[in-house]
């Protein structure tokens, strides 16, 4: 397929997203999963490399927030499984339900449910093909669950892509080369030098 199909299709369901997610946010108590994080848009337009095929992929996201990556990927053909706090889950279900493409999800539509990092990850399944995580590397006491949570739902093989906001205060960029590098082959495949965004390509190692 070209690029130019990839874009010409891409556009009318970015501003579709904007305009539905806009009018879905439930504000004030969900704090960081009530916006759309600039992490989130990039991953989105990251969909557009070829390299990264989502049709007819079984893709779980984490820390979904508003739900718009995991809700790009199931309109591009993948079966997908949204999950966040219990919090934020009517939020994301709303935006479930307002993003169902004039003609039915290609695949299937998006699954939410609750996943809070290094807790209840061991009910999910490990037979992913992608996990998706947008701006969810900011609380250095997560980063031992985060990894923990990712290296059981990669355990047969899955491809993890992070998009970052490389934040010092939060100590960021060590979750990367210390903490996901411990068990994973991390490779960054995008930086933003503007933003300050990196999207992380990330491999679970067979050492286990
Ligand atoms: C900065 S927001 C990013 C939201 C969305 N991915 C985006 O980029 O727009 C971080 C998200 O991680 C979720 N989160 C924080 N701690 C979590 C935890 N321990 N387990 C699961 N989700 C968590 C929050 O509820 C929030 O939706």
């Amino acid at each position: 397929m070209s690029k130019l199909y990839y874009l010409s299709n891409l556009l009318p369901v970015f501003l579709l997203f904007f305009f539905c997610l806009k009018t879905q946010l439930f504000g004030a108590n969900l704090g960081v999963a009530a916006p759309v994080w600039e992490a989130a848009l990039h991953l989105c337009r990251y969909f557009e490399d070829p390299s990264v095929e989502l049709r007819g992929r079984r893709v779980i996201e984490l820390g979904a927030g508003t739900g718009v990556v995991g809700i790009l990927a199931a309109r591009l053909g993948a079966e997908v499984t949204v999950t966040d706090l219990p919090l934020a889950l009517p939020q994301l279900q709303a935006n479930v339900s307002a993003n169902v493409p004039p003609a039915g999800w290609p695949s299937a539509p998006p699954v939410v449910l609750p996943l809070c990092w290094g807790e209840d990850h061991l009910t999910f399944p490990s037979d992913w093909d992608l996990v998706l995580c947008a701006d969810i590397v900011y609380l250095p006491e997560t980063y031992p669950l985060l990894v923990e949570t990712l290296a059981h739902l990669c355990k047969n093989g899955a491809v993890v892509y992070l998009s970052s906001k490389m934040r010092t205060e939060h100590r960021t960029q060590s979750f990367y080369e210390e903490h996901l590098q411990s068990r994973f082959d991390v490779e960054l495949v995008l930086r933003d030098d503007k933003q300050n965004n990196n999207i992380y390509r990330a491999s679970k190692r067979a050492e286990e």
